[in-house]
């Protein structure tokens, strides 16, 4: 569940603009410095305390807040506002060493050391203690600081732990979910293999066994760890808000990962609304990306954050100005590309941008990593460029507050993806990730604005539904309303294959079947490299089904196994439903069949944000290497001029017009 907010960060004047600060690295002669340029940069806000913990709380029962204070009174004193972290990300070694069972424990068995971040086991009683004392005390030393604009928990909720503690609240979770040990054993299936558990001391994490574990495990153990991780944050949550009622929390989401760690739709209620706000970290990866541009990799980032906002909007709370430190081979943006990369998130319903990090470290694990002042200083690309997009946000500040408008979704479900990736399966190679980037990066080429949502939501207000990989689905319910009721919704193969116990379901494809009037006798994975030919001239690949129309027209037929449809296509009340018993190779026929327009020519950016009152925006992006026009008329807010049907939109520019008309439509 999520709930709408349109004012997200009210504390903050304008769009928000800043990165992780962590003065405590620098001479205090330094803090001025920064200030100074920060200023100079338009950077109103700043991430602090977010790895301190060792700075404020040295020892047991030692505090010492003087070094927070200067910091927190310099920006005050400057006019930044500050991101205020728990700093409960990385427990220092005194910690560690204390309480050595709060260390944890990875499959094998093995307790990892201190020496790095993140080492924490989530479960384990001494360390949950010290992060809500954490982020009590600082919640109540700093609620009514001036310089406090929101507090900001954690850092990357990530880890997970298979230890004793992990394992016995692990069954209290299962407990609570199959409510006895024999619907945890129907639920398991754990008949198969002579599995069957007769005591909860036999219920164990997936730790590393002999053969190819429980897949009901596997899932179980993903759902666990997720909430898990949500209780920790909800600690610190709480025990912040007995403090501090007025100012929104968060943390910094990784929503567009690979979907691996957490399920961020179930975070839903406790990251949006009031006072609270959904932020997101995003680094473009090249390297799992080699076939998508990285503009289309921005969209797909703040696409799935502001789904998970609900259409709301939300803030990117981490990017990187040039090289990720954690990324194989250092490289640097292309010039232009910062302002672009920036300008694409705020299109897409980012209230402003932040980075990691405000000045390169000289030091540490990440003293590669790039900033918005770089180890090159102020008289670089990089710092230009900052400078540059901090005064492009204050000209467009008027879009704060107002929301993007998608005419299309494509649908994420976390449990699904997962489930897809349990062990044993027909094909390695379904994975759920790449094919939603693949969808989107198609719609993202044609310029259909994209929500990337949880399949239970409201779907109403899509023209298309695109569902690449829904292989978890316990009903067609929700997808036939909308269906029904008019909606286009294009269904991937390998889908409504299991119900949520990752039980498979007689009668493929099981929980979809009625929806799209098809039967499908059998799956034929189709290995790496080779194509399977379509009689329409198109081709599959990874997958392919022996699939029968029982209710729907075949639109496509394989070549070589002409009695069985590929393509599949059915009205079903108002609306209609396609679906394909392939990965098609190359999306575009299919888009074309849709009738989706090519009129935007590829890499040309267009999205639309629109106040309540009907104010409107529309943010074009030149990425092509061609001038480009634009239907579009108004006054482009970064040039301060009016655009004309006959303005020019050159290579490599970014406009944001104030559209003269209200009944703009995508
Ligand atoms: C994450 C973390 C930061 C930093 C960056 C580097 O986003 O939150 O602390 O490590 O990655 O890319």
């Amino acid at each position: 569940m999520v709930h709408p907010n349109n004012d997200i960060i009210p504390t903050v004047e304008g769009l928000a603009y800043g990165g992780d600060y962590n003065p405590e690295q620098w001479p205090r002669e330094v803090w001025d410095e920064d200030v100074r340029l920060m200023r100079e940069a338009g950077v109103n806000i700043v991430s602090v305390n977010i790895f301190a913990w060792a700075r404020i709380n040295p020892g047991p029962g030692e505090w010492d807040f003087e070094q927070l204070d200067a910091i927190m009174d310099l920006l005050a004193d400057a006019g930044i506002k500050a991101d205020l972290a728990t700093s409960t990300a990385s427990p220092p070694p005194w910690f560690s060493e204390a309480h050595p069972e709060t260390l944890p424990v990875n499959a094998e068995g093995v307790r990892l050391n201190s020496g790095a971040r993140a080492e924490y086991c989530p479960h384990a009683p001494a360390f949950r203690d010290a992060v809500v004392e954490m982020a009590s005390r600082l919640a109540e030393r700093y609620t009514g600081h001036p310089a406090l604009a929101m507090w900001h928990v954690g850092n990357e909720y990530y880890r997970s732990c298979f230890c004793d503690f992990a394992a016995d609240a692990f069954r209290a979770w299962l407990l609570e979910r199959h409510g006895s040990l024999a619907g945890l054993n129907d639920a398991w299936g754990t008949v198969f293999w002579s599995q069957t558990y007769t005591a909860w001391s036999q219920v164990l994490p997936p730790r590393i066994c002999a053969e190819t574990p429980n897949p009901g495990l596997v899932l179980d153990w993903q759902r666990f760890s997720s909430d898990a991780l949500l209780k920790l944050f909800r600690s610190e949550a709480d025990a912040i808000a007995k403090y501090s009622s007025d100012k929104p929390i968060t943390t910094n989401l990784m929503v567009t990962g690979d979907f691996s760690g957490i399920d961020y739709h179930r975070w839903g209620d406790h990251v949006t609304g009031p006072n609270r706000l959904v932020a997101t970290d995003h680094y473009l990866i090249p390297e799992h990306d080699t076939d998508i541009e990285w503009p289309a990799q921005v969209a797909f980032g703040a696409d799935a954050s502001r789904g998970l906002a609900g259409g709301s909007p939300w803030l990117l709370m981490e990017q990187a100005a040039n090289s990720s430190a954690w990324r194989r081979g250092y490289f640097a943006k292309k010039p232009g590309d910062q302002l672009r990369h920036s300008l694409s998130y705020v299109a897409r319903g980012s209230e402003g941008a932040m980075y990691f990090q405000w000045r390169a470290s000289r030091y540490g694990a990440e003293r590669y990593h790039s900033a918005m002042l770089p180890h090159g200083g102020e008289d670089s690309k990089v710092f230009r460029e900052v400078k540059e997009f901090g005064a492009q946000l204050k000209q467009i500040a008027e879009v704060k507050g107002s929301r993007v408008v998608a005419r299309a979704a494509v649908l994420l479900d976390f449990e699904s993806s997962w489930a897809a990736k349990t062990p044993g399966q027909p094909s390695a190679d379904m994975a759920t990730y790449p094919e939603l980037r693949r969808w989107h990066a198609a719609l993202w080429r044609r310029g259909v604005t994209t929500d990337i949502v949880n399949p239970a939501w409201d779907l109403s207000g899509y023209e298309f539904v695109f569902a690449p990989h829904l292989y978890l689905l316990d009903s067609d319910a929700h997808l036939r309303d909308y269906v029904e009721h008019g909606g286009t919704l294009v269904i991937g193969p390998y889908s409504g294959i299991v119900d949520r116990n990752d039980h498979v379901r007689p009668g493929l494809p099981g929980a979809i079947r009625d929806l799209i009037g098809v039967r499908v006798e059998e799956f034929v994975p189709i290995p790496e490299g080779e194509t399977i030919a379509l009689d329409d001239g198109t081709e599959g690949q990874t997958w392919s089904e022996a699939a029968h129309a029982l209710d729907a027209d075949v639109v496509a037929s394989f070549t070589d196994y002409p009695s069985t449809g590929a393509i599949f296509h059915r009205h079903v009340g108002q609306g209609e439903v396609w679906y394909l018993a392939t990965r098609p190779t190359d999306l575009n026929p299919l888009l074309d069949r849709l009738g989706i327009s090519t009129d935007v020519p590829e890499g040309l950016e267009l999205v639309r944000r629109r106040h309540e009152d009907g104010r409107s925006y529309l943010f074009a992006i030149n990425h092509t290497e061609k001038p480009q026009q634009l239907q579009a008329t108004g006054k482009d807010l970064l040039t301060g001029k009016p655009w004309t049907e006959a303005s020019i939109l050159e290579p490599g520019q970014g406009v944001v017009i104030r559209e003269r008309s209200e009944a703009h439509k995508q």
